[in-house]
């Protein structure tokens, strides 16, 4: 019983323009992937963690966090939904269908667990999510650059975080059958859009952002610090 995460970490992290991989600098001093393991370790109910991490990472025992006999290493693909499909292999071996498994970005060490408990009160297809408080413009390209096609709906724009849920079963059909027809698959839930089902949107904090920028790293400390002060 309990619920599963799994933990895409096997990106190169381009934008950050870092010498390594993002989820490797470090944040408060630690490892950012050490940071998000520790989080998710914490949460009750959990019944075990796996890490999809690239080939090229043999530095994964220096994290103390990977030594808790809850963590399990798998080996990541080319695009996050590979690595998502290859942990999901891996619990689809010795798990129920049924189980309800967390995917949740390496990149976002700052998840509360408020939302936490929130998602797992959701809905078992349901996923963090923030309302739009930017204007958002669908562009189309001029031959001198983007320019605006035309302006959406913000009162009806979402953009998703994670963690995403769905059970075991449901998004490991999903997600195969997703890849194999070559949709668009950059989260769970649009696996699980292009196989028909609708995932409940719970919004979220706006403080679980994705480290993804070198900013991010300074505003993920200044969260974390204000948080546990
Ligand atoms: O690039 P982006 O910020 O969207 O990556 C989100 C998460 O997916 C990161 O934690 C990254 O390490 C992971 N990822 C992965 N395998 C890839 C690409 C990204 O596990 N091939």
């Amino acid at each position: 019983s309990g619920f599963w995460v799994v933990v895409p970490a096997a990106g190169v992290g381009r934008r950050m323009g870092a010498d390594r991989p993002k989820q490797y600098l470090p944040l408060l001093g630690r490892p950012l992937l050490s940071l998000t393991l520790r989080n998710i370790l914490g949460w009750p109910g959990l019944a075990g963690v796996v890490v999809a991490l690239s080939d090229r990472d043999s530095d994964f025992s220096y994290l103390s966090e990977s030594k808790d006999p809850r963590v399990h290493r798998v080996t990541g693909g080319a695009e996050r939904a590979d690595s998502v499909l290859a942990a999901l292999d891996f619990l689809a071996a010795r798990e129920a269908p049924e189980t309800p498994v967390l995917v949740h970005d390496a990149a976002r060490p700052c998840v509360a667990l408020e939302d936490i408990e929130k998602l797992l009160r959701a809905e078992p297809v349901a996923l963090l999510a923030q309302p739009a408080s930017d204007t958002v413009k669908l562009s189309r390209k001029d031959e001198s650059g983007p320019s605006v096609d035309r302006t959406l709906d913000r009162g009806s724009i979402w953009l998703a975080q994670t963690p995403q849920r769905a059970p075991l079963g449901l998004l490991h059909a999903c997600l195969r059958r997703a890849l194999a027809q070559g949709a668009e698959v950059t989260d769970e839930a649009s696996a699980l859009e292009f196989c028909g089902h609708s995932p409940r949107l719970v919004p979220g904090r706006s403080d679980n952002i994705k480290v993804t920028h070198p900013p991010d790293i300074v505003l993920a400390e200044t969260i974390l610090r204000l948080r546990y002060a």
